[in-house]
C-alpha cells in the first residue's frame, strides 16, 4: 500500500529500513518522551520486523508506513493506524519523525493522510491517539487535525525518573475535514 501527499509518500516498511530508523531513533531529541534511553541495531531491526509482520495480517488490522520525503527520497519517519482487536470501527494513530525534519509540517501532513485512509478506506467511526502531556509538538499535530481532547491520565507513566501525564484525543468520522488535497492512496 502507498499513500501520496503533497510532499511525501507513505509506503510499507522494507527489511533494510532499520538503518534509517536507527539513524534518527538514537538521537536524544527523539528519545526524550520515550522510556528508551538508547536504541541499538537489534532494537531497530525488531521494530521494523514487527511492522513487516503486520503486512501479512488477514484481514489486515494494523498499518505502519514509512514516511519518505519526495524532494530527496529520504526516509524521515513513520506513522501508523491500528484497528483495535474485535472492533472494526475504532483505531488509534501514531507518528514519529527524524528530529532534523521537525517543524516543517511533515507530521501533520502524514498524519492527515493516515486519518483520511482510516475514515475512507477502513470506514472507521472513531480514531484516537494519545501523547505524553509534555510532548507539545505531538499534541499540536492532533489538534491541527481536529482531534478533541478527551482527558488526561495523571501520572500514569513512570520513566527516566519522572511521573508523566498522558493526554487522550479522539476524532469522529463526521468531524473529519480532510486538511490536505492531493492525497492519493494506491493499493
Ligand atoms: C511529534 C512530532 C512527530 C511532530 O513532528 P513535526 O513534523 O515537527 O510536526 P509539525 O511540523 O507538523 O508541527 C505540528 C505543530 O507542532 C508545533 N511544534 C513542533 N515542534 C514543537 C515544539 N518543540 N514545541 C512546541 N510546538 C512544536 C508546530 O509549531 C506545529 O504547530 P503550529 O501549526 O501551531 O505551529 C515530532 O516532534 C517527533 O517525531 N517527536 C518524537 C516522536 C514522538 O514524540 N512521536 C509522538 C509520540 S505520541
Amino acid at each position: 500500500m502507498e499513500i501520496r501527499t503533497e510532499r511525501l509518500h507513505l509506503r510499507e516498511f522494507a527489511r533494510d529500513d532499520w538503518r534509517a530508523v536507527l539513524d534518527y531513533q538514537r538521537d536524544p531529541l527523539y528519545l526524550r518522551y520515550y522510556p528508551w534511553t538508547e536504541r541499538t541495531e537489534e532494537d531497530a531491526r525488531t521494530f521494523v520486523n514487527m511492522f513487516l509482520g503486520w503486512q501479512s495480517e488477514q484481514p489486515r488490522r494494523r498499518f505502519q508506513l514509512v514516511i519518505v520525503r519526495d524532494s530527496d527520497d529520504r526516509l524521515i519517519g513513520n506513522c501508523g493506524i491500528r484497528r483495535k482487536r474485535d472492533n472494526d470501527w475504532e483505531a488509534d494513530i501514531g507518528y514519529e519523525l527524524a528530529p532534523d525534519c521537525w517543524g516543517h509540517g511533515y507530521a501533520t501532513e502524514a498524519a492527515a493522510a493516515i486519518v483520511d485512509f482510516g475514515f475512507g478506506e477502513l470506514g472507521l467511526k472513531r480514531i484516537s491517539s494519545w501523547c505524553i502531556a509534555d510532548n507539545v509538538a505531538s499534541a499540536r499535530v492532533l489538534e491541527r487535525l481536529g482531534f478533541q481532547p478527551e482527558g488526561c491520565l495523571r501520572h500514569n507513566e513512570y520513566f527516566k525518573g519522572h511521573w508523566w501525564d498522558t493526554l487522550l484525543y479522539g476524532l469522529l468520522s463526521d468531524e473529519w475535514r480532510p486538511a490536505l488535497e492531493n492525497t492519493q492512496t494506491e493499493a
